[in-house]
């Protein structure tokens, strides 16, 4: 493994707090009794992160990760513990730190510079490409309190990443920007990526953290429960924030066994599907093509005449079952147009993802939903079966639901996840009666014809005309 560049080491963190804003004042005027409550926003983290790494940080609100990006960006000191970091930090944490409001944004780029350790004179060469860059206008000459909070924003995020620095802290804070200017700071923190820099990174969003960050750790009241694969650590991020109340301490001690599975191994590493089922799928890949046609049948290997084929195997190891409310989502899976059922594809060839719904209550305003994913939990596409607002009127109990999606497999070569989800009206507000992520996996077989890259199909036409002859080189 590469430098370690962050290493903390046991650190916790205490806040005192208190219930009255009195209590802090009274503690003054008597001194000896104390009105506070302790309490420990980080308890015992340990993590080390290797040069050139990305690491998402999750968590519910409160969980502590704003805190732990603070004591490695330097603006927060841990109550107890060792942290080490190497290098120059770049630091855009949650909206207000940094910035001074009553100065204009370009005395902030200066000041702010400065505190970043660039010269005047640097700041002056560097100056025009961070106003460019944020896209404010003449709000540059304005004080920052004027500011929206998305233009607050991308000023401080073209600073922070003017100094390419050695390590880049993000919280949070790009969801506030519209999605072109977020896309920007995206392909800019992939710059700083691609230069060897190490980001950390907190987000809700499960794809943003599945796409940029090598590795991810979860954290829950303050303590480290799980590092691992993005994946990974998404999917039980999910498992302990959408399970039953009764279940919440249970799914917390499963996931910290995991966690000491993972340890003994490379935890940055530890990947669920790495383990389990990316092994099934390459074991059963060639098996195709050497088993000669067998009938179909939904529990032995079926090759169909068209070279499409039903591998048992082939099933997605880390699906995840939202709590049901008053709906079940039952046998997903996908099949020819002639009702086959399929799971290695052919590519441009049309296929129904189908599952169905058994409705234990009635129901108002139905949608059913699906949507396509890479490996790497990239949403591609997908569809819900009304348009917003115009789903199924009622659906009384006991009604099951065969729900199709038929689409052409406009992908690439390679494996891809389906989720599926009922969406319905409960008091007003829009609720998933029942979800699976990871509902079904399906693979587009491998092609050796291939001009095409990357993940979708586009029916992209290369053509190549050769416009002028050398005569002179030629000769
Ligand atoms: N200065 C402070 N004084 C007292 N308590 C604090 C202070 N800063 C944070 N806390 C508490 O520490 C806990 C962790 O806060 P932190 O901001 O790190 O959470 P977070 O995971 O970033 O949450 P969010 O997702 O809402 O941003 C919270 O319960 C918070 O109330
Ligand atoms: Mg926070």
């Amino acid at each position: 493994m590469s430098e370690i560049i962050i290493s903390v080491k046991n650190i916790s963190k205490n806040f005192r707090r208190y219930h009255h804003p009195a209590d802090r004042l009274k503690e003054l005027l008597l001194p000896g009794r104390s009105y506070a409550q302790e309490f420990w926003a980080l308890k015992n983290i340990s993590l080390e992160i290797p040069r050139g790494h990305t690491l998402g940080i999750v968590g519910k609100n409160g969980s502590g990760k704003s805190t732990l990006l603070q004591i490695i960006a330097g603006t927060l000191r841990p109550t107890a513990g060792e942290v080490k970091v190497q290098g120059k930090v770049a630091a855009l944490l949650e909206l207000g730190s940094g910035f001074n409001p009553e100065f204009t944004g370009r005395q902030n780029v200066f000041f702010n510079g400065r505190l970043l350790g660039l010269t005047q004179a640097e700041l002056e060469s560097k100056f025009e490409a961070i106003w460019a860059f944020s896209e404010i206008g003449d709000f540059i000459d304005q004080p920052v309190k004027t500011y929206s909070s998305g233009m607050f924003v991308r000023l401080a995020f073209a600073v922070a990443t003017s100094i390419n620095p050695d390590i880049l802290v993000v919280d949070e804070a790009l969801s506030v920007g519209d999605e072109a200017f977020q896309r920007k700071c995206y392909a800019r923190i992939q710059d700083i990526q691609a230069q060897g820099g190490t980001v950390l990174f907190v987000s809700h969003s499960a794809s943003t953290i599945t796409e940029f960050c090598d590795s991810a750790v979860l954290l829950d009241h303050g303590e480290l429960l799980l590092q691992g694969s993005s994946k990974l650590v998404i999917s039980q991020y999910h498992n302990l924030i959408y399970a039953a109340a009764t279940q919440t301490e249970s799914v917390r001690q499963s996931i910290r066994q995991l966690n000491q599975t993972a340890s003994l191994q490379n935890p940055l590493e530890l990947d669920e599907d790495t383990l389990t089922s990316t092994q099934i799928i390459e074991s059963q890949l060639e098996a195709p093509s050497a088993t000669s046609a067998v009938s179909q049948s939904t529990h032995s290997m079926g090759v169909l005449k068209s070279g499409e084929a039903y591998i048992p195997g082939l099933v997605p190891k880390s699906t995840i079952y939202y709590d049901s409310h008053g709906a079940i989502i039952e046998s997903p899976g996908l099949t020819t147009l002639s009702g086959d059922p399929v799971n290695f594809l052919i590519r441009r060839k049309k296929y129904i993802y189908t599952y169905t719904v058994k409705f234990n209550e009635p129901a108002t305003d139905v949608c059913f939903g699906m949507l396509i994913k890479t490996v790497s939990g990239l949403s591609l596409g997908g569809a819900s079966s009304h348009p917003p607002l115009q789903g199924i009127a009622r659906i009384e109990a006991g009604t099951i639901f065969k729900v199709s999606f038929t689409f052409q497999c406009l992908l690439q070569p390679g494996v891809y996840f389906l989720n599926a989800g009922v969406h319905a009206r409960k008091n007003d507000r829009y609720i998933f009666l029942h979800r699976l992520i990871d509902a079904a996996m399906f693979r587009v077989q491998p092609l050796s014809d291939l001009c095409a890259t990357e993940s979708v199909d586009f029916l992209i036409e290369p053509a190549i005309e050769q416009l002028e002859i050398h005569l002179a080189e030629a000769n």
